[in-house]
């Protein structure tokens, strides 16, 4: 679909992912209704993407908790009067450390926003999807959506469901007018990585992307159709390779593991 000719609904519009699409977007003349949690970060958002026109015909906001069935079923209803036909499911939550070290509550809470939230906001928006001429569903993933590092065992498990997802439903709906699309960042400077990410970045040569060639890519993935999109030549490979013959890749991860913290590692027997 040409930018253009979107009306977008974008979760997660408050981050540092989702300002940079935000922006790109409009810039191109789609127009986007903007979802968080905080109504004061989005008002005041869609005060500066808008700008001293305000462009109030091409920006709106609505708040929700995507956790919230209630809050979700009422945005489901904002983003139908909205007329929307290109779904941006990119909201989502951290997680990083040890398996070990997470609880119960901690699993259950990134399964919720990262995989369960966008299945249901998907099912819910269908309906007003299947009424416009073509639509488009983008899940925000992550490489890790593809390839499992050591320190992300829940982040991924997320991810890869959410591609799961997409995928099976990208074929269940062929040949209807709703495209179901992939997108996989590698990892990129937002307010999503703390320290300790930084530092097992550093520490692992782990390259890092801006927001605003997260954005980009998103876009040419809006208007090539393609069923995925990753970002990075080595991630770009890694995905692939991880693919078709995982185990060979299981020992090149050794710096990853190393550097989650200092805890001497055992010795596999
Ligand atoms: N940054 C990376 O390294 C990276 C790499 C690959 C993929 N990704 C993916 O890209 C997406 C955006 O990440 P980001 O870096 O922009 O993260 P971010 O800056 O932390 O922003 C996260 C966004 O998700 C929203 N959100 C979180 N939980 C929510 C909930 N329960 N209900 C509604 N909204 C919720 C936040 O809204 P509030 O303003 O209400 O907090 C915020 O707008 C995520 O899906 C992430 O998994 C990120």
């Amino acid at each position: 679909m040409k930018i253009d000719q979107a009306r977008v609904l974008l979760t997660g519009a408050t981050g540092g992912i989702g300002q940079a699409i935000a922006k790109e977007l409009l810039a191109r003349g789609a127009a986007v209704l903007l979802s968080g949690r905080s109504p004061a970060k989005l008002a005041a958002l869609a005060r500066q993407l808008g700008g001293p026109s305000s462009l109030p015909e091409r920006i709106h906001w609505h708040a929700a908790d995507l956790d919230d069935p209630a809050a979700l079923a009422a945005l489901r209803d904002a983003a139908a009067e909205w007329r929307t036909n290109v779904l941006i499911n990119n909201a989502g939550t951290p997680s990083f450390g040890r398996f070990e070290s997470f609880g119960a509550e901690h699993m259950e809470q990134v399964l919720r926003t990262n995989l369960l939230a966008p299945m249901r906001l998907t099912q819910a928006l269908l309906p007003a999807l299947r009424r416009q001429p073509r639509a488009q569903v983008i899940q925000v993933g992550s490489a890790l959506g593809r390839i499992g590092l050591p320190g992300y065992s829940v982040y991924s498990a997320s991810k890869f469901g959410l591609r799961g997802f997409a995928e099976a439903l990208r074929r269940e709906l062929r040949g209807s007018t709703v495209r179901v699309q992939y997108l996989g960042p590698r990892s990129t400077r937002t307010g999503f990585n703390d320290a300790r990410v930084d530092a097992y970045n550093r520490a692992t040569g782990t390259a890092v992307d801006t927001p605003e060639s997260v954005a980009l890519a998103l876009v040419a993935l809006i208007e090539s159709e393609a069923a995925e999109r990753f970002l990075g030549m080595p991630e770009k490979l890694a995905v692939r390779l991880n693919g078709a013959v995982p185990q060979w890749l299981d020992g090149a991860f050794d710096k990853h593991r190393a550097s989650l913290n200092p805890i001497p590692l055992e010795t596999p027997t």
